[in-house]
């Protein structure tokens, strides 16, 4: 079946069987290889992509669901000048070891600063509670959010 979906802002078509992820349409057809295949049943997050706004499991979404949807994967973040805040704060604070989990928890928290400016403690907490990392603990990766967000404030505030 054909499906039709705008990928980081380019217009895609690929030719999937009905049962095709989104995760595996975004590796095998697109080669977007930045969001991984961990569990496969929706626990670890390491395939979290934005759909429409919504931070999503891409194992879990059929690539036909998506279909006519706006996504967004990590390789969407980044320009060739410049890393987006949260990633260069990640990567400023040595928030990821293996980086296994890395792309899904940036898009989490990438989402969660789009819809919240300045989140509490917990509200990172809630918002990476469906990503999971075997490396580390997460007390750097929130630092690194709150750091992203003060970036984010500041540089829209100019
Ligand atoms: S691979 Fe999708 S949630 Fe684990
Ligand atoms: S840094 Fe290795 S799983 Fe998170």
């Amino acid at each position: 079946m054909k499906v039709e979906i705008t990928v980081n802002g380019e217009k895609k078509i690929a030719d999937v069987s009905p049962e095709t992820t989104l995760l595996k349409m975004l590796r095998d057809e697109f080669d977007l290889t930045g969001a991984k295949l961990g569990c496969d049943v929706g626990d670890c997050g390491t395939c979290t992509v934005v759909v429409d706004g919504e931070s999503v499991n891409s194992c879990l979404m059929l690539a036909a669901r998506a279909s006519g949807s706006e996504v967004l994967t990590i390789e969407g973040l980044a320009t060739f000048q410049k890393l987006h805040p949260v990633q260069q704060k990640f990567e400023d604070l040595g928030a990821l070891q293996c980086g296994y989990c890395g792309p899904g928890m940036i898009m989490s928290a990438k989402n969660l600063l789009d819809k919240n400016k300045s989140p509490s403690v917990d509200e990172i907490r809630d918002a990476l509670a469906g990503n999971l990392c075997r490396c580390t603990g997460y007390t750097k990766m929130i630092e690194a959010i709150q750091e992203a967000a003060k970036e984010i404030n500041t540089t829209n505030a100019l």
